[in-house]
């Protein structure tokens, strides 16, 4: 298990390069199930969460192969990474085994598309996380409303379609509004359903528009997405397409976040900042400068940073994937902060950590109270989960000595590069790798 160790103290500056988005890929790599012929996917990154779902659909009868790319977006920084090449070579394959299914929850994204070309699909049913219990009671509602039937089988969902799936109006909303990958799950099986599906309640996050943006060029007929109603005509195939995955919302605010607790200056390449509205709401209230040009934010700050509040919520609300950073900063605002997570209200394990390092967080219940602190200082802590960790790291880099990170697998499931892309633009980071 490696681990990371930072001194901090340095002001973060130069370019950064925003990878394409992890939470995106991940159900596109699953929606090349449905198609006949290549899928070529340009921008995913490489991450651990990638390579499990590249396994999965590779024993599902796919095959996968990373290019090589010389692609650049600017001269200072590394090439883009190779595009992804996807084809369905045999189709008897529908089971999702738990030795994936438990590393990564993700692998869920397979049950629409295996119900809808393949009539059957045996997924280990997800186990509960570090944020929470996250049931998959609405992907499998949504999907038995379309016509599957389903049963519970040592440990597995067991789903089966006698015929063909059929077309329908649903309500997708759960007790803590849209399920992003249960959209996505029950969008995918509709466009291969017998006629009409309307979604009503869907999730409006950009890596939904960006699976039906795929699934269209692949010849399916989706309208709406992006809204809470999405319309879906059913077609009879799709066949495999080319697209370039969106950029990484997550990583993005992330390393906006970096330049802020910093004192820095970043130019941050290849982001979308209209996927961030939110964020750049709550950080120009922070005090944070951020000016864009094309797909570049300039973030900058002088380090006087005002107290907040922000309450997490489905999007264009402020992301839970961003909560756990934008505490680490609060805990070096001038005055009291008061953070609600509204999506997984259990999302606080970098609270102890963060308190380690001499932040003051105070847990009640869905809500967190942060009281700003002069400074934080180096400690030996842990990485829960993947955002959590994030805000280690976010916290290591300012804090008054050495910071050690262990356990950062989980942060290699989601940011690609980290500590090069941070060490590329002056943080003191380095991976200690454990033999
Ligand atoms: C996606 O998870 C993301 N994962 C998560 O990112 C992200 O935190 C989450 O959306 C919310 O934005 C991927 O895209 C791979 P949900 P998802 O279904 O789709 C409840 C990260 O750090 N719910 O939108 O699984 C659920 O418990 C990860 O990159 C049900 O009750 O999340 C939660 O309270 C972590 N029943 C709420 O809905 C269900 O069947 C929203 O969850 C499904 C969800």
């Amino acid at each position: 298990m490696d681990s990371f160790r930072i001194r901090g103290g340095t002001r973060l500056k130069g370019k950064v390069e925003i990878s394409g988005s992890k939470n995106s890929s991940l159900p596109l790599i699953a929606s090349a199930l449905m198609a006949e012929g290549k899928t070529t996917l340009h921008g995913v990154p490489r991450l651990s969460d990638i390579d499990s779902m590249s396994k999965l659909i590779g024993e599902l009868g796919c095959h996968v192969f990373r290019r090589e790319s010389p692609e650049k977006v600017d001269k200072d920084l590394p090439p883009l990474d190779g595009p992804l090449d996807i084809e369905v070579r045999e189709e008897t394959m529908c089971e999702a085994r738990y030795d994936i299914v438990k590393t990564m929850r993700a692998s869920i994204c397979v049950l629409g598309p295996l119900l809808a070309k393949r009539g059957r699909a045996v997924v280990s049913i997800p186990g509960g996380c570090a944020i929470g219990d996250r049931p998959v009671d609405l992907h499998v509602r949504g999907l038995r409303k379309l016509g599957a039937e389903f049963r519970t089988e040592n440990g597995n969902i067991v789903g089966e379609v006698r015929g063909r799936l059929k077309g329908c109006q649903m309500y997708l909303g759960g007790a803590q509004g849209p399920t992003v990958l249960g959209t996505i799950n029950i969008l995918c099986a509709a466009t291969l359903a017998e006629g009409e599906t309307v979604l009503v309640g869907a999730a409006c996050e950009p890596e939904v528009s960006d699976c039906a943006d795929m699934l269209n060029k692949m010849g399916a007929k989706i309208k709406g997405h992006g809204t809470a109603e999405i319309r879906i005509e059913g077609v009879d195939r799709l066949i495999g397409a080319e697209h370039r995955v969106i950029p990484d919302r997550i990583e993005c605010g992330t390393f906006m976040i970096a330049a802020a607790v910093t004192n820095g200056e970043l130019e941050i390449k290849h982001c979308n900042l209209d996927h961030l509205v939110a964020v750049v709401d709550r950080l120009e209230e922070v005090g944070v400068h951020i000016e864009r040009q094309n797909g570049t934010a300039f973030v900058s700050s002088s380090r006087r940073l005002n107290a907040v509040e922000m309450t997490t919520q489905p999007y264009p609300g402020f992301p839970t994937d961003l909560q756990a950073q934008l505490m680490a900063l609060l805990c070096l605002a001038d005055g009291m902060s008061v953070v609600t997570e509204r999506i997984f209200p259990d999302r606080f394990l970098h609270v102890g950590e963060l308190n380690r390092m001499g932040a003051r967080v105070r847990k009640e219940g869905p809500t967190a109270v942060i009281q700003g602190v002069k400074e934080l200082q180096g400690a030996s802590v842990m990485a829960s989960d993947l955002r959590a960790s994030a805000a280690l790291v976010l916290a290591g880099l300012v804090a008054r000595g050495t910071t050690r990170i262990d356990r950062v697998y989980h942060i290699d499931r989601g940011y690609e590069k980290i500590e090069k892309k941070l060490a590329a633009v002056g943080a003191d980071i380095e991976r200690v790798r454990e033999k």
